[in-house]
């Protein structure tokens, strides 16, 4: 089988070497450096290794392209990407809009398309399919389906194969290709009644971490005030062996999910007339951080920065990762 998938970057590049152990598979970019780059066997990705992608390139079993003519013999799809917020923070799903006419106007028979991109629910069933179907000049009874990615850049000990999987396709016969795709690279599928509970929970999970860091966030500026440690106090609570989990304070969040997913889900809780307090609360005091990390430093270094130097130590949202996309650093240092 040859699958190709949509978009070379955490998320698609990760995709692509996991199923080039199974797949023949083309890596499509819109960014002809990084396809350059690709079938170079340079990633640029952290957790891909450069051999691995070598590796394929000689057996192959991979080729990254920005030419739409070299999918057009696919028998499955993988869209990968990036679903940001416009200037006035509200969905923006002009890339997934792109990558439908992409496989619209190239691929003229039926194959399974799977969304991994993040979306609010029912992106798939009311956005994709008739975005592909308005795309295409013929008349062409694709599959349909979604599988949320769960991948965290940067991390060791959890990846494609051991990470549980939620997938769900618009019809039964989508969702059994569905589970025969992933079955091959990882070990652990949990199918879900449709395909909006599967993009909600994906934006759920996000916002649970968003909420909590913004928790966090509000609570060492209380214990500041109270004069003790956040740390201390934070691995006191954390003594508890159940009903507790830590998140750790900072200047805010960063990365492309956490300070976009949330935003996604209370547009379309809104737009649904249901609250979405929290989400829009977290998202202000997580927002507001980067402020007070500045006044603590300033009011520690004798109330004034003027014609100090200051050395910025972590700039991404986590360690062992150089994704500074929304960073709140970059406030910070502003
Ligand atoms: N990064 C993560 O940790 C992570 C985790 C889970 C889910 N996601 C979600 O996955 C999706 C992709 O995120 P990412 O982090 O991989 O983004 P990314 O920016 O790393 O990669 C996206 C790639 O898509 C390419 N691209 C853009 N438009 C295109 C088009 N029309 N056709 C072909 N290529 C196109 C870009 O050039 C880029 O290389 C987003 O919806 C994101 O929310 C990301």
């Amino acid at each position: 089988m040859k699958i190709a998938v949509i978009g070379q970057g955490y998320v698609g590049l990760t995709i692509a070497v996991f199923a080039g152990d199974h797949f023949e598979v083309v890596g499509f970019d819109n960014n002809p450096k990084i396809v350059d780059q690709l079938n170079r066997g340079i990633s640029h990705i952290e957790g891909v290794e450069g051999s691995t992608l070598q590796n394929r390139i000689k057996a192959g079993r991979y080729r990254a392209s920005n030419d739409g003519v070299d999918i057009a013999d696919v028998d499955l799809v993988v869209i990968a990407v990036p679903t940001p917020l416009t200037s006035d923070r509200k969905p923006d799903l002009d890339f997934i809009d792109a990558a439908c006419k992409t496989v619209g106007e190239n691929i003229k028979k039926p194959v399974l398309i799977i969304n991994e991109s993040t979306s609010f629910p029912g992106t798939l069933r009311n956005f994709i399919k008739p975005a592909i179907e308005k795309y295409s000049k013929d008349a062409v009874e694709h599959l349909f389906a979604i599988s949320p990615e769960r991948v965290d850049p940067g991390r060791g000990d959890y990846n494609q194969k051991n990470t549980p999987r939620l997938f769900a396709g618009l019809t039964p016969e989508a969702s059994a290709m569905t589970r025969e795709f992933y079955s091959k690279f990882c070990d652990h599928l949990v199918e879900v009644s449709s395909p909006e509970v599967a993009e909600a929970a994906k934006l759920f999970e996000n916002t649970f971490r968003q909420v909590n860091i913004a928790l966090v966030n509000e609570f060492a500026q209380i214990a500041h005030s109270l004069g003790i440690s956040v740390y201390e106090t934070l691995d006191a609570a954390n003594s508890k062996p159940y009903g507790f989990m830590k998140f750790i304070p900072s200047a805010g969040v960063g990365g492309h999910c956490i300070p976009v997913d949330p935003t996604y889900l209370a547009a379309v809780a809104e737009e649904h007339g249901a609250p979405a307090t929290f989400i829009r609360r977290a998202n202000e005091v997580n927002l507001e951080m980067s402020r007070y990390v500045v006044d603590r430093v300033v009011a520690d270094n004798g109330g004034s920065l003027a014609g100090k130097s200051v050395l910025v130590v972590g700039v991404a949202y986590k360690p062992n990762v150089a994704d500074v996309r929304e960073t709140a650093e970059e406030v910070v240092i502003d």
